[in-house]
């Protein structure tokens, strides 16, 4: 068995952890909405047609925001289509994902959705084809009270109260050329400076996500954050990252050590975040919306197999990852990264929430489970919260084709506000337990709560309809803590939740 060790001392702290940070996103995207969360006719479909079984599976992962309606879909997306009689709402290709949008479920049926998940709604404009006037309408018709068109027309359709949606996403990915719209830095700079400064004139409570680069590795990155918060950096109030990863060479320390990549991804954008600060002479410090974060490259083989069959229908199954038990140890790790820069990322969104590159999926007249990544994210939901502490990890490294010095553990830790300490930890290592020795000498008496894990002897393994609980969290061996000093195994290959409660 190696050994590892991890000191914690609650006067060394990141900050306070945002609880935004265990955001999701749903887009108007293959089943994620048709069929995913709303299905009318199912047999677990409400009075509004969504299903109560996603619900409750949405609402166990306790998502305090989910961002709407996309994604490279709100890009060509006019709000207006959404609101008003069902029956009355065109129906309009989607050139992001060649489909066709129904638009039966809108603004204000996702709205109501928000509610029943327990959840806000994190809402994007469209900043592609369209521009700051558009976007100033839809904050009227959302959170005006009342005695003007747009908060008239809202009233009309049935909200009488403001919806208050607090948090808007000023467009998606405008540095890709794939999206509709696409706009260089400084164009897209000046479209998010105007567009925010009118919405907050209509509203000024709400906040704003401006758009950083849609990847560390686009050949735009670092110019573009610089050029477009040149431009916008006074009247936003967030930049977005966006970062998926994949393993399609079969490398799986390599693609465990992409979090490394997540790391330096914040770190290089808070530089220039500061940097901007700097030359301006701004006394605002911007923080960082993760906005799109996962593993995502299972399905996309399968997804151009559906486009050649049957462009433009409806709801057509796209990006339907099944997770391994892999990808749920990469998950656990970028949770482990937000975590680790808590200081600067207050919002992160894992994409998406339902058979989209999902956590939970279902199948149409079918039953819905969990997927392998749900349970790490789960579990820093539920337990990674309050304030997360500065873990001085003692470990050894291995290096793989990116990256020298990988951590064999990777683990980071919180303070709740109940007293009690959690430690978050991936044990990287294919073969080797380790022993970790905590201490935890500063927090007075701490007693041994619960050791969760996650582990699969297969880093295939995937959970399924018939099969829902095959990677799922089970007791771990735990450990005891004398004199503030902690010892646990954590398996090889494995995601591990450590809590200690107050005595
Ligand atoms: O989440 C899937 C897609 O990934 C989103 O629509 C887009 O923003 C990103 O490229």
């Amino acid at each position: 068995m190696k050994s590892a060790s991890m000191t914690l001392d609650r006067d060394y702290i990141v900050g306070r952890i945002d609880p935004r940070i265990y955001g999701s996103f749903i887009e108007h995207l293959g089943r994620a909405v048709y069929g995913g969360i709303y299905e009318p006719g199912h047999p677990e479909a409400d009075e509004q047609g969504f299903r109560r079984d996603v619900l409750k599976l949405v609402r166990a992962l306790g998502v305090p925001v989910v961002r709407y309606p996309g994604g490279n879909f709100v890009s060509g997306f006019n709000w207006e289509d959404s609101v008003g009689p069902a029956d009355r709402r065109p129906r309009r290709l989607d050139l992001a994902w060649f489909t066709t949008e129904t638009n039966a479920v809108g603004l204000h049926e996702f709205y109501d959705w928000a509610k029943k998940a327990d959840t806000e709604v994190m809402y994007a404009v469209n900043l592609g084809t369209r521009g700051p006037e558009n976007a100033r309408d839809i904050v009227e018709y959302a959170n005006h009270p009342g005695g003007s068109k747009f908060s008239d027309m809202r009233i009309a359709n049935g909200s009488k109260d403001p919806l208050g949606i607090k948090l808007w996403c000023l467009g998606n990915e405008m540095d890709g050329p794939w999206q509709m719209g696409h706009k260089t830095a400084c164009e897209y700079g000046r479209i998010a400076n105007e567009s925010a400064k009118m919405m907050k004139w209509v509203d000024p409570t709400i906040e704003c996500v401006a758009c950083g680069s849609s990847a560390y590795d686009m050949p735009t990155f670092g110019d573009w954050e610089y050029q477009m918060l040149s431009e916008c950096y006074d009247n936003i109030d967030y930049v977005s990252l966006h970062r998926y990863y994949g393993n399609p060479t079969n490398d799986t320390p390599g693609f465990l050590a992409r979090s490394m990549d997540l790391d330096g991804f914040i770190k290089s954008v808070v530089s220039i975040c500061d940097a901007v600060k700097g030359k301006k002479h701004s006394k605002k410090t911007l923080n960082l919306s993760f906005d799109e974060w996962n593993v995502w490259y299972h399905s996309s083989e399968q997804d151009k197999e559906i486009w050649k069959r049957e462009k433009w229908g409806p709801a057509l199954p796209l990006l339907e990852d099944i997770y391994n038990f892999e990808d749920a140890l990469l998950a656990g790790s970028m949770l482990i990264t937000f975590l680790r820069n808590a200081d600067r990322v207050k919002i992160a969104c894992l994409a998406q929430l339902v058979n989209v590159i999902a956590p939970i999926m279902t199948r149409n007249g079918g039953g819905c489970w969990a997927q392998t990544i749900y349970w790490p994210f789960m579990h820093a939901s539920k337990y990674g919260r309050g304030t997360a502490l500065m873990a001085l990890v003692n470990t050894p490294v291995y290096d793989c084709a990116d990256y020298e010095g990988v951590p064999l553990i990777d683990a980071t830790a919180t303070l709740g506000d109940d007293g009690g300490v959690t430690v978050f930890c991936v044990n990287r290592d294919m073969t080797e337990d380790f022993r970790l020795d905590i201490d935890l000498r500063a927090f007075g008496d701490l007693k041994f709560k619960e050791h969760i894990l996650l582990h699969h002897d297969d880093t295939k393994a995937v959970n399924t309809e018939a099969n829902p609980m095959n990677v799922s969290p089970v007791a771990g061996p735990g450990g005891k803590v004398e004199a503030g000093r902690a010892q646990v195994s954590v398996p090889a290959l494995s995601w591990n939740v450590l809590r200690f409660e107050k005595i």
